[in-house]
C-alpha cells in the first residue's frame, strides 16, 4: 500500500472517498492495521484509559505517547500516524507547543499531530503548522477537558451547535489538514463537513463526516469499563481471551501443556548422567 499522506486525505474527501481511522498503540496492532489496509492510525491519548487504566486521559505524559507512537510507526508503514498531543503539553505558550509538537516527529516518528480545542488553541495550531508540523484539529466532546464540560456528553446541541461551527472553521483558518469532530449532533457534523474544505473525522458524530475513527479497544471489545451508545463493537474478544487463558490455567495446572511437541531434544540421558 502507498504511504497515506495529507494530501491523499485532503484527495479523499474532495473524491467523496470516506477515511478510516482506528487508534494503535502498540506494534501488534499497527501491524494488523497496516494488513487491513487503514487509512490512518490514531496514537491517541486514550492510551491511558485503555493500555494504562486510568479513569481519564488527562495524566497523559509527552514520554508515554513518545513510548507509545514509535512501535506503531514501526509496525504501519502506510497509514498516516497521528500522535496525539498530551493534556498541558501545547496549552502554555506557542514555544512549548513547538518545541513538543517537533518532538512527536523527530524522536517519535509520526508524520503529523493532534491537539484538541477550538478557537481558543487556534494561535498555538497556526504557530504549529507554521513551525512545518501539519496538525489534526479535534472538537466538541474534548475529552482532555471533560472537568470543564461537566462529563462525557454531547457537545453542541441547540444554540451551542454555533459554537462547535466556529470552532471547526477557526482551526480550518489556523492551517489545521483535518477535524475530529467528537460527541455532536449528526445534522451538526455533515453542516461542518459540507462547510469546511478540510476532511472531518467522526466519533459519534453520525453519518455525515468524510471519515470515521473508533478507539480499537472498543470496537474489538477490549475495554469494559464504559461502552458510549456511538461504538460499533466488530468482535467482542474479551470473553474468548478469558475463557482461552482459563483453559491454558488449567491446563498448567493438569500437566496438559505442555506437551511433547512444545519441548526441546538434544540432551540424553546419558548426557544427563554425565552432569555428575
Ligand atoms: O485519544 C483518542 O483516542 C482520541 C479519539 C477518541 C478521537 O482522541
Amino acid at each position: 500500500m502507498a504511504k497515506i499522506t495529507t494530501l491523499k486525505l485532503q484527495e479523499m474527501k474532495d473524491k467523496g472517498e470516506k477515511i478510516s481511522m482506528i487508534t494503535a498503540y502498540d506494534y501488534s496492532t499497527a501491524c494488523l492495521a497496516e494488513k487491513a489496509g487503514i487509512d490512518t492510525l490514531l496514537v491517541g491519548d486514550s492510551l491511558m484509559m485503555t493500555m494504562l487504566g486510568h479513569d481519564s486521559t488527562v495524566a497523559c505524559t509527552m514520554e508515554e505517547m513518545i513510548h507509545h507512537i514509535k512501535p506503531v510507526v514501526h509496525g504501519a508503514p502506510s497509514p498516516l500516524i497521528i500522535g496525539d498531543m498530551p493534556f498541558g503539553s501545547y496549552n502554555e505558550s506557542k514555544e512549548q507547543a513547538i518545541r513538543n509538537a517537533t518532538r512527536f516527529l523527530k524522536e517519535a516518528g509520526c508524520d503529523v499531530v493532534k491537539l484538541e480545542g477550538g478557537q481558543e488553541v487556534a494561535e498555538i495550531v497556526k504557530a504549529i503548522v507554521d513551525a512545518g508540523v501539519p496538525v489534526v484539529g479535534h472538537v466538541g466532546l474534548t475529552p482532555q477537558t471533560v472537568s470543564k464540560l461537566g462529563g462525557f456528553k454531547v457537545q453542541g446541541k441547540g444554540d451551542a451547535a454555533k459554537k462547535v461551527l466556529e470552532d471547526a472553521l477557526a482551526l480550518e483558518k489556523a492551517g489545521a489538514f483535518c477535524v475530529v469532530l467528537e460527541c455532536v449532533p449528526e445534522l451538526l457534523a455533515g453542516h461542518i463537513t459540507k462547510t469546511l474544505s478540510i476532511p472531518t473525522i467522526g466519533i459519534g458524530a453520525g453519518r455525515g463526516c468524510d471519515g470515521q475513527v473508533l478507539v480499537f479497544h472498543d470496537m474489538m471489545g477490549l475495554y469494559d469499563k464504559f461502552l458510549p451508545k456511538f461504538v460499533k463493537q466488530y468482535l467482542n474478544l474479551a470473553p474468548e481471551i478469558i475463557k482461552a487463558l482459563e483453559q491454558y490455567k488449567s491446563d498448567v495446572k493438569t500437566g496438559a501443556f505442555p506437551e511433547e511437541s512444545h519441548a526441546f531434544g538434544g540432551v540424553s540421558e546419558e548426557d544427563i548422567k554425565r552432569l555428575y
